[in-house]
C-alpha cells in the first residue's frame, strides 16, 4: 500500500513537474476543477482495495435522487426517461440491501418456530442461512481490504498462489467508527450468543439472542423497503407521465434516508442529503 501511494505521488509530482502548470484546470464555465490524476486506467493504483463499496452505494442512491429532482423539478415537461433511469437505480439498490435483511428476518422467524418445535436440525440450517445473508450483504459492501483482501493477497493471487485457508489477515486500516458499526458489533455479538447457545442446545436462551437480531433486522429490512417502494412509484408515474404523485413519493422516500442516517451514519458529511424536490429551476 505504501509503495503504491508513493509511486503514485511521485508520478503526480513529475507530472506537474513536466508540465510546469499548476495543480488545477478550467472546467467549460470557467471554475476550477479538481486536479486531474495522470491516468484514470494508472495500474498501481491499488486505492480501491481500501474503499467502502457502502459509501459508494450510498454515493449512487444521491446520485440518483438528485437526477429525479433535476429532471421532474419545475414546470416544464420533466425529461421521463431521466427519472425512469434514475429511480429504477434506487429501487434495484434499495432492494439488493433490504433483501439482506428481509433474509435474516425469514430465517429468524423459521429458526423460533423450530426452537418451540424442540428441532435442533431445522434450528441450525435456519442460522447458516441468518449468517450467509450477514455475509452475503458484507462481500457486497465492505472494502477489499476489510474482507482480507490486501495488497499481499493481491500479490499472490498475480503470481497464481492461493489464498490460505481460515487466516485471518488484519486490515491495518480498518474503517471509521460509525453508528452503522456499533449496531454491526452488537449484531454480532447476538450472533455469536444464538451460535453458543445452538451448540449447547439451550433453546430458550437462544431465541432471546435471535429476538434481538431480529429487532434491529425488521426495522432496517423496512426502511429499505420504503425506499425501494417510493422508487418504484416514481418509476410507474414517469412510464405513465404523470407527475401527480412524485412529489409527494419521493418525499417519502428521501425521509427514509434521513432517518436511517440520523440514526446510523454519524457525522454529517458534505455529500449526505438528497435535493429536496422544490427549489430553483437553473
Ligand atoms: C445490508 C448490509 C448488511 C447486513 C445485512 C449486515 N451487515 Fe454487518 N456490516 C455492514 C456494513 C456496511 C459494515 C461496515 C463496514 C465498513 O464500514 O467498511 C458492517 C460491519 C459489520 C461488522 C464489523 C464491525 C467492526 O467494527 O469491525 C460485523 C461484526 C458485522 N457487520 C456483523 C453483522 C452480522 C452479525 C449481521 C447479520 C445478523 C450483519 N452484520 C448484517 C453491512 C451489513
Ligand atoms: C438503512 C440505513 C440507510 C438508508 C435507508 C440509507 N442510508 Fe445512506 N448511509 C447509511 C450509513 C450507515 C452511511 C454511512 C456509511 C459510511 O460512511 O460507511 C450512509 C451514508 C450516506 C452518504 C454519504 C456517503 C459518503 O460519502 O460518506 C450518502 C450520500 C447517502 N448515505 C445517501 C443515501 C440516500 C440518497 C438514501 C436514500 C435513497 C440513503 N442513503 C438511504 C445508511 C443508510
Amino acid at each position: 500500500m505504501r509503495k503504491a501511494i508513493l509511486f503514485c505521488a511521485l508520478a503526480v509530482a513529475c507530472f506537474l513537474v513536466a508540465c510546469g502548470a499548476d495543480n488545477t484546470s478550467s472546467g467549460n464555465d470557467g471554475t476550477d476543477v479538481a486536479p486531474m490524476p495522470p491516468s484514470w486506467d494508472n495500474q498501481t493504483d491499488r486505492d480501491w482495495l481500501y474503499r467502502n463499496q457502502y459509501k459508494q452505494h450510498m454515493r449512487h442512491l444521491w446520485i440518483d435522487c438528485n437526477r429525479v429532482v433535476s429532471a421532474g423539478r419545475g414546470d416544464l415537461e420533466p425529461t421521463w426517461v431521466e427519472i425512469i433511469g434514475a429511480a429504477a437505480d434506487v429501487q434495484r439498490r434499495a432492494s439488493i440491501m433490504g433483501g439482506f435483511w428481509s433474509d435474516i428476518v425469514a430465517a429468524g422467524e423459521e429458526i423460533e418456530y423450530c426452537l418451540d418445535d424442540q428441532d435442533r436440525m431445522g434450528t441450525a440450517a435456519e442460522f447458516t442461512k441468518l449468517g450467509a445473508a450477514c455475509d452475503g450483504c458484507h462481500m457486497a459492501t465492505w472494502s477489499p481490504a476489510y474482507l482480507h483482501v490486501t495488497n499481499g493477497t493481491v500479490d499472490g493471487w498475480l503470481n497464481n498462489r492461493v489464498t490460505k485457508h481460515n487466516v485471518n489477515e488484519q486490515d491495518n486500516n480498518p474503517p471509521p467508527t460509525l453508528p452503522n458499526r456499533e449496531a454491526m458489533k452488537k449484531l454480532f455479538f447476538h450472533y455469536s450468543m444464538a451460535q453458543m447457545r445452538l451448540e449447547q442446545w439451550q433453546p430458550e436462551d437462544m431465541k432471546t439472542s435471535i429476538g434481538k437480531i431480529l429487532e434491529e433486522a425488521r426495522v432496517r429490512s423496512e426502511r429499505w423497503g420504503t425506499v425501494a417502494t417510493e422508487a418504484g412509484k416514481i418509476v410507474e408515474l414517469a412510464n405513465a407521465r404523470k407527475r401527480e404523485g412524485m412529489k409527494e413519493a419521493y418525499g417519502v422516500m428521501t425521509e427514509a434516508c434521513l432517518t436511517c442516517h440520523g440514526l446510523q451514519a454519524g457525522a454529517a458529511r458534505e455529500i449526505l442529503i438528497p435535493m429536496p424536490w422544490d427549489g430553483p429551476t437553473d
